[in-house]
């Protein structure tokens, strides 16, 4: 991270946008919105919430029972009515809602609102057929393809609760997800296209589903109709097939705005990964809110987020967000820079792409293959950027701005979090952008930066960010595991912390710096040092391991590992692949060290914690602080 920042706080460096942006934004003018909500927050979200459809008006906006939080209390609605029929019945109805694209340019699908309206509706009659209710949960593993967001939507539709797992995930990765939750069907593709190549998920699956009883059935996603996977009917089912005959019509389920939407993993500091629980109610209202009033989503844009719904950016603002906001969203199964870096641009070309989602370490590795990619290209169409997952070196923004944006383009940097839901910090549409800092809270929300005891930092001290008041899509619990919940609201008493640490100017714009835990932020994804450490100790050979992340120029950062072998155990090259496959056929290709080293011990604390902040500092000669705990 230290290589990507050399920010000066002294040094004030910001961005105007052209005044019409402003102007012509749904936000209007930030600081009038922002005191508008300070003088009455719950008339703030009451007034965002009558924008949407609801079966029943909710009787009080929020209840904050700290750190519990209820919104749009015995409200009733169901988000793909606000999705769907919204649009679906209206003059939007031969809209463009999804388009996709796969590797191949002849592989596109599109559907236009009323289209999606009825795959979802047939898919979740289809759901209802395999016994899914509301209430039951269901894992969906799939490649970016329509047929994921179309699940997604069914669970909805019908009050199932869905949890998605990137199908980027190994065996025991899903497996742990999918005991978490008791899944009660499983929907899968029989492969996932990835340069060129066809990559099983059904066997991944199989495997995964083994020592999981709550799963009834399968439902598999046939792409390779030349040599179509087998299906063992006992348990499992062609997703075609279980549309078949079925009514064209599915009505909503009627929700309480406190029922759960979906249970989406997140890396945790320790042990296994937290199943984060959002909310029918709140998390639709924070969703169609943020889409709108950040990116500034207008009837005639052409939306692009780059971030596979495996993800919560993809959930938020790849499928709900958009589709609230009777957006035309292209969704796209292709990788950055296959076939060659220009692929992504050809893409915006093609489709006119006006609003685009992505990662900085995208944006890094497109600056290390050069201009001359996107410059093929006529960029003319976009008019808004995004950013999200990681910092936005200045560096990155400046490349992001003049290379993508020509000068034009706003950059809405988001600081958010799979528990946040919803977008929480940035610099909105017409405000000054000043490069490498996020911004600041968006209307709705309060944040600051803080210490240990919840005094906010001066200009240029550093502290964690947090998040002072509750707002609407705010995640309500870990799924089993409420403890873990109250751990957010109890580490600074009165906040929500969010783990980061943050710093913030003069003028009150935040820079997150980076995480204060074990988590470590690899290319925008979230990995937990114990997970990654945990798959390595379960290699025959390992007896203990410990993994840090070590700044990288394109990645953020990347994870380094240390390993103690068991007695009798020659380290050597061999060895490392081994490792690095165990644990890429564990946790799946985003966890596995770029590097390995062999050691024969490791820093601990004197109660037996592996003290990482040593092995860090070591590794990049810091200073390695307080090391009073550290054992003889
Ligand atoms: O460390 C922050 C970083 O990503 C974390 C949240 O990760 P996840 O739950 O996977 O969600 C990622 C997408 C919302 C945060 O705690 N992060 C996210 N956005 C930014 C960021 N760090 C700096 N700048 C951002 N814009």
């Amino acid at each position: 991270m230290a290589d990507n920042f050399n920010v000066r706080l002294d040094e004030v460096k910001y961005y105007t946008p052209d005044a019409c942006c402003k102007e012509q934004s749904w936000i209007g003018d930030y600081n009038r919105t922002y005191q508008a909500f300070l003088a009455d927050p719950d008339g703030f979200w009451d007034g965002i919430a009558r924008e949407l459809d609801w079966f029943q008006p909710w009787d009080r906006v929020k209840e904050w029972n700290y750190p519990y939080a209820r919104w749009f209390l015995n409200g009733k609605l169901n988000i793909t009515h606000n999705c769907l029929d919204r649009h679906a019945h209206s003059q939007r109805r031969n809209k463009v809602a999804l388009m996709w694209r796969g590797e191949d340019e002849g592989d596109e699908q599109i559907y236009t609102y009323r289209q999606l309206h009825q795959a979802v509706c047939r898919f979740a009659n289809g759901l209802k057929r395999l016994g899914v209710g509301k209430g039951d949960r269901v894992c969906i593993y799939m490649p970016v393809v329509p047929e994921q967001v179309i699940a997604m939507l069914a669970c909805a539709r019908i009050g199932a609760i869905h949890s998605v797992v990137f199908g980027g995930f190994g065996v025991n990765a899903l497996n742990q997800r999918i005991r978490g939750i008791e899944a009660k069907v499983v929907i899968t593709a029989d492969v996932t296209y990835r340069r060129g190549k066809a990559i099983p998920l059904k066997n991944i699956v199989e495997e995964a589903v083994v020592s999981a009883p709550s799963v009834e059935r399968i439902v598999i996603l046939r792409r390779d109709t030349d040599k179509p996977v087998e299906l063992h009917p006992e348990m499992e089912v062609d997703y075609y097939d279980l549309t078949e005959g079925v009514d064209r019509e599915c009505p909503a389920e009627p929700m309480d705005a406190e029922d759960p939407l979906f249970i989406l993993y997140t890396s945790g500091t320790t042990g296994s990964p937290k199943g984060i629980v959002h909310t029918c109610g709140g998390y639709t209202v924070g969703t169609y809110y943020t889409t709108k009033y950040v990116f500034d989503v207008k009837d005639s844009d052409v939306y692009w987020c780059t971030a596979d719904p495996g993800w919560i950016t993809g959930h938020s603002y790849g499928v709900y967000g958009p589709l609230l906001n009777g957006a035309t969203c292209l969704i796209a199964e292709a990788t950055p820079d296959y076939p060659d870096p220009g692929t992504w641009w050809n893409l915006i070309e093609e489709y006119g792409v006006t609003i685009f989602y992505t990662a900085p370490t995208a944006i890094r590795m497109f600056m290390r293959v050069g201009e001359e990619w996107p410059n093929r290209c006529n960029l003319s169409s976009l008019r808004v950027l995004g950013s999200v997952g990681e910092p936005l070196n200045p560096e990155a923004f400046e490349w992001y701005y003049r290379t993508i944006g020509k000068d034009r383009c706003p950059i809405v940097d988001t600081w958010w979090q799979t528990e946040t839901g919803m977008h929480m910090l940035t610099t909105m549409i017409g405000e000054p952008m000043r490069p490498g800092f996020v911004g600041k809270p968006i209307p709705g929300v309060v944040a600051d930066v803080v210490d240990m005891e919840g005094n906010s930092c001066p200009p240029g001290t550093g502290g964690l960010l947090v998040v002072k008041e509750p707002w609407p899509s705010m995640m309500r619990t870990v799924w089993n595991d409420d403890e873990r919940y109250r751990k957010y609201w109890n580490t600074i008493p009165g906040c929500y912390t969010a783990a980061d640490l943050a710093v913030k100017d003069k003028d009150g714009y935040i820079m997150v710096i980076g995480r204060s835990d074990d988590l470590i932020v690899v290319a925008g994804h979230n990995i937990g040092t114990a997970e990654v450490e945990s798959a390595l100790v379960s290699h025959e050979a390992v007896a203990e391991a410990a993994v840090i992340g070590k700044p990288d120029a394109m990645k953020g950062n990347v994870i380094k590992a240390f390993v103690i072998l068991k007695d009798g155990r020659q380290p050597g090259d061999k060895l490392k692949n081994d490792l690095v496959y165990h644990v890429r056929m564990t946790l799946g290709p985003i966890a596995i060290p770029s590097e390995i080293e062999f050691v024969q011990s490791l820093p601990k604390t004197r109660s037996g914690k592996i003290m990482r902040r040593v092995l860090k500092a070591q590794e990049l000669g810091m200073d390695p602080g307080d090391i009073s705990t550290l054992e003889e």
